[in-house]
């Protein structure tokens, strides 16, 4: 099987959309508009979820009517985000049919299917003219992409002269190999880490130049440890949760039951350094 076949059966699961409706409905979200918040625990596929992306862009500094792209799109909740946040239009590009599929949904629900669109396609080749967009954005997608000089030379070409690059993604630690499996991927097989350092020299080769370069790994350290201590707090407090239907929302919807263990993979990797978190903002020449 090629990288991408097995990328996209790892993300691909065909029922995920009837999943997630199903779900909603169960948590008393089955009718009327669904808002960032309401759908945040299932749709912001990335460490640190809802927060992370309203800080990436914070960091972006994204103006009102921005076209932007949004690569390796998910189940699309940071281009909901914007398109509410900042009235800007985003074309989400995935290589998961399937999550195409469940996002192009949920942008209904959220009443935003005006302003977010969805496509089936590789980003390392768009389906968009050159310098369309004001800004590209992506989050946690680059760790399944071997060709990085690829991926961002393919980002330069669809961004304008002085637009810019938002980026949010796992880069590898120095601390050896990984515990598998992780959200991304269940093996090594598919897992393509490259070091912060020649993330941003590679970056810069495609042209981009580097505005803003935060490490953010010691808060997602912090966050998981949050969301286990929260986790046991619930399982003490089973018998009286008021709404475990909406509790029961999250990102095991898409991904399986096993995406508990993946996710508590990517907390222990991160604790251990054989991981870290980059967020950065750059500059199209
Ligand atoms: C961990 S999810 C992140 C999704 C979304 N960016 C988010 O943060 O909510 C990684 C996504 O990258 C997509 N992906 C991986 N390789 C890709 C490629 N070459 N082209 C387009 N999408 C890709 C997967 O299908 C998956 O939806």
């Amino acid at each position: 099987m090629s990288d991408t076949a097995e990328i996209v059966q790892h993300y691909g699961d065909g029922d995920i959309r009837d999943r997630l409706e199903q779900a909603l409905a169960r948590a008393g979200l089955g009718e009327g508009r669904l808002s960032s918040s309401d759908l945040a625990p299932l749709d912001q596929f990335h460490t640190r979820g809802l927060a992370a992306t309203v800080e990436l862009a914070q960091a972006a500094a994204i103006e009102a009517g921005a076209e932007i792209v949004d690569v390796g799109s998910g189940l699309g909740g940071a281009s909901r985000y914007l398109a509410a946040t900042f009235d800007c239009r985003v074309h989400g590009i995935d290589l998961s049919p399937a999550f195409v599929a469940a996002a192009s949904y949920l942008a209904e629900r959220a009443g935003l299917a005006g302003k977010v669109t969805y496509q089936s396609a590789d980003a390392l080749a768009m389906p968009f003219a050159s310098g369309r967009f004001d800004l590209a954005w992506t989050q946690h997608v680059a760790m399944n992409i071997a060709d990085r000089a690829c991926l961002y030379g393919e980002v330069h070409r669809v961004v304008r002269p002085g637009g810019r690059f938002a980026i949010y993604d796992v880069v590898a630690g120095n601390a050896g190999p990984l515990h598998f499996p992780v959200p991304w991927s269940r093996g090594p097989e598919t897992s393509f880490l490259v070091a912060p350092d020649a993330m941003r020299r590679t970056l810069e080769q495609a042209g981009f130049k580097v505005i803003d370069w935060q490490d953010k790994s010691e808060t997602g350290v912090a966050w998981f440890a949050e969301q286990q201590k929260a986790r046991a707090a619930a399982q003490g407090n089973a018998a009286q949760a008021s709404n475990a239907a909406r509790a029961s929302l999250g990102l095991h919807l898409a991904m399986g039951p096993d995406f508990p263990l993946m996710a508590a993979n990517l907390g222990r990797n991160l604790g251990e350094r054989r991981v870290g978190l980059i967020q950065a903002v750059l500059e199209r020449s």
